[in-house]
């Protein structure tokens, strides 16, 4: 039995990672915002939902396929954007892409991955969406989002809770850098994780390549870095929804949407589809989990555009009770990060099959044969109560 064979949950694999990726990068992943409050609750609060056994139902010729923008998808699950990827396995972007494609579930590449969107339209065939960072620099985001274009990307999730950055005291601690800094401590760190290190002496990809070498004041790691720390845009708001979609002229999916009103607000703007989120935990700490404030955004605007969810999701039981409140679908950033860090692509597949078999083995105990089945119905109903807001 292989090491990945061994992992039945994502915390198993989350445990493998730990011990085969550098710790600046294993943090950055397993970190939140300041006390690390919402990226908790983002985990707990799932298991205050209970689920509704049913039993002497045929289960024959179960189905988890859904649409997501009409694209059918094998499972209601799609990959995060995730920044730096990349460094948690070498060109871990294409890989979990590839893992993706193989699972028949959208893959979204970030503006601040490692390898860049041309790397991942040359390396995989199904169309990949993109993750748009909205920069004060607009004619690079014009030229990114007309490579996102040009590289047939289905669809463009544009984030808009990180026009500042929420404070991360583990990066902070660490010291963290891409590509990192090769301090007495990193060497220290890299000597035990050899394989990790091979491969990234294997590979070009080390740096945040949508930007290296497509603006001209980022043409080494200082000036790089420099530019992306001055560039995230203050003044993002919601007629940037307008002129973004144009130019894209595909679907934009809202991400970052917590609270009833945004969401009013990103669909009134043009979105076609919101993806409920807290960023994982890493930006607002204090706000609600993703899954509490899930059935009132789901209240709001459920009826006027599909609404995906992300935060907290690592098994596939998570996605079932997200469905229950009224997510069409769901997105997973760390589930898919620790499968990388753990066993790269393969590692990444293996974190998709423990979701997928069990959606499928909980849904059946549930006595549904069809996740599109799945709703208020499917959960006891009053073990999330909403929060009162203001
Ligand atoms: C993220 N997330 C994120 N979101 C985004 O829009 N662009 C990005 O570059 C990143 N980068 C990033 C890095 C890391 C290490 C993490 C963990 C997350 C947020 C991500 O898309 C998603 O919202 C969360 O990861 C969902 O929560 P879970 O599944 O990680 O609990």
């Amino acid at each position: 039995m292989s090491v990945l064979d061994r992992c039945l949950t994502i915390d198993d694999l989350k445990q493998v990672a730990k011990r085969r990726v550098p710790k600046q990068f294993f943090d950055y992943a397993d970190s939140g915002a300041w006390t690390e409050q919402t990226y908790r609750a983002n985990e707990e609060d799932f298991r205050h939902i209970t689920l509704r056994q049913r039993v002497a139902v045929n289960l024959e010729n179960r189905n988890l396929s859904t649409t997501m923008l009409g694209q059918t998808v094998a499972m209601p699950v799609a990959i995060a954007p995730v920044g730096s990827t990349g460094m948690q396995s070498p060109d871990g972007e294409i890989k979990a892409a590839r893992a993706a494609e193989k699972a028949g579930i959208p893959f979204t590449l970030s503006t601040m991955a490692i390898c860049s969107i041309e790397d991942i339209a040359e390396n995989t065939s199904a169309p990949f969406w993109f993750q748009l960072y909205v920069m004060r620099d607009r004619p690079y985001i014009e030229r990114l989002i007309d490579r996102a274009k040009a590289a047939r990307c289905g669809a463009l999730v544009l984030t808009m809770d990180l026009q500042i950055l929420g404070q991360r005291h583990k990066d902070i601690r660490n010291g963290l850098l891409v590509p990192p800094k090769f301090t007495a401590k990193f060497l220290y760190e890299i000597a035990r994780k050899p394989a990790w290190a091979m491969g990234m002496l294997g590979t070009k990809r080390r740096t945040f390549r949508n930007v290296h070498g497509h603006v001209s004041e980022a043409t080494n790691l200082a000036s790089l870095t420099e530019w992306t720390r001055t560039q995230f845009d203050l003044t993002l708001n919601w007629k940037d929804v307008g002129w973004i979609k144009d130019r894209f002229g595909g679907p934009v999916i809202i991400k970052g949407i917590l609270d009833a009103e945004d969401a009013q607000l990103a669909v009134d703007a043009g979105a076609d589809a919101i993806i409920v989120s807290n960023h994982g935990g890493r930006q607002l700490d204090g706000a609600p989990s993703s899954i509490r404030v899930l059935p009132e955004i789901v209240a709001a605007v459920g009826n006027r555009t599909e609404i995906f969810m992300d935060g907290g999701i690592r098994s596939g039981q998570d996605v079932i009770k997200a469905l229950a409140l009224g997510a069409r679908s769901t997105f997973i950033g760390r589930a898919m990060n620790y499968g990388l860090g753990a066993g790269g692509e393969a590692g990444v597949t293996r974190a998709l099959d423990i979701i997928r078999t069990e959606m499928d083995t909980t849904m059946a105990l549930m006595g549904e044969r069809d996740i599109r089945n799945i709703g208020r119905h499917s959960i006891y109903s009053n073990d999330l109560p909403p929060r009162r807001r203001p």
